[in-house]
């Protein structure tokens, strides 16, 4: 994949799927706009992008709040103008259980990794319009469409509703040319998932995938940018599983999945 002279925003740019992807995009000549609700790891990254010689846009967000998107969308469209290619892939994980999710958690975890990526999404579009790439990729989960092992309720609905804004975006915007998909990864090793889940837990969690090995940012980075490029011209709408065979078999009893908790 080549995006060499295109610019590419990603939300949730300073770790894991979203920093793997702006790498692999920068390697090939992108300029990346890093939006992150952490100015440190920002910072960071910044740091290293300028040492290596890629182009880089920090822009502090955070993504549950329509105004700080707005402020942000408007920071990029002075400094740059344009997007070619935009991925949704700020997220945050919580673990309850179903019966003891409070109204809390659950509107947090919709605010950001559902609300969240529709604001980001629709204040992207004049900037989408400006470019050339006219792509978009929301990274979902295969918790979209099955049940999360590592979030709870929440996650799992607000991963199946990005599907659905994925279709209806699509949709919408597919006679402006400008194309929306999602990838729905499995097990990825992330700061969220070390986070998440225990040591003994994540070997159980490797079990269960066919192919044997937890997903790395980087195998979801690859598939971001393939839905980004015009290799994919004209798939559109679609949610694309990058699990390691894991949606083929049954997954995890609901005593591991509880045992997991405890
Ligand atoms: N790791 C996995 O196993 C896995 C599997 C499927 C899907 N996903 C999804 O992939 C995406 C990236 O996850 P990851 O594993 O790379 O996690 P990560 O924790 O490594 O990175 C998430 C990034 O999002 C940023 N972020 C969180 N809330 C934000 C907010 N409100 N505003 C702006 N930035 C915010 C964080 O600061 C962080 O840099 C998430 O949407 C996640 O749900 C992850």
């Amino acid at each position: 994949m080549d995006y060499d002279g295109k610019t590419v925003a990603i939300t949730g740019a300073a770790s894991g799927i979203g920093h793997a992807t702006a790498q692999m995009a920068a390697q090939t000549g992108a300029r990346i706009i890093a939006l992150d609700r952490d100015a440190g790891a920002l910072e960071t990254m910044r740091a290293d992008f300028v040492a290596r010689g890629w182009a880089i846009t920090p822009v502090e967000v955070d993504i549950g709040s329509e105004a700080s998107v707005r402020a942000a969308v408007e920071q990029c469209m002075a400094a740059i103008g344009r997007v070619d290619l935009l991925v949704n892939s700020a997220g945050i994980v919580s673990r309850g259980m179903f019966e003891t999710t409070t109204g809390e958690e659950w509107q947090r975890v919709l605010s950001i990794n559902l609300s969240g990526s529709f604001f980001c999404l629709q204040q992207m579009v004049p900037l989408l319009r400006a470019g050339t790439g006219r792509a978009v990729v929301n990274v979902a989960s295969l918790a979209a469409k099955r049940v999360s092992y590592t979030g709870g309720v929440s996650y799992t609905a607000a991963k199946a509703g990005m599907l659905g804004l994925t279709r209806h975006a699509a949709f919408e915007l597919a006679h402006e040319g400008i194309r929306v998909n999602a990838v729905c990864p499995g097990p990825v090793l992330t700061a969220m998932t070390q986070q998440a889940i225990p040591e003994e837990e994540r070997r159980k969690v490797v079990a269960m995938v066919p192919l044997g090995d937890w997903l790395r940012p980087q195998d979801v980075a690859a598939s971001i940018l393939f839905l980004g490029s015009p290799a994919a011209r004209m798939i559109t709408g679609a949610a694309l599983d990058i699990d390691g065979g894991l949606s083929l078999v049954t997954g995890a009893s609901f005593e591991s999945y509880r045992n997991s908790r405890q």
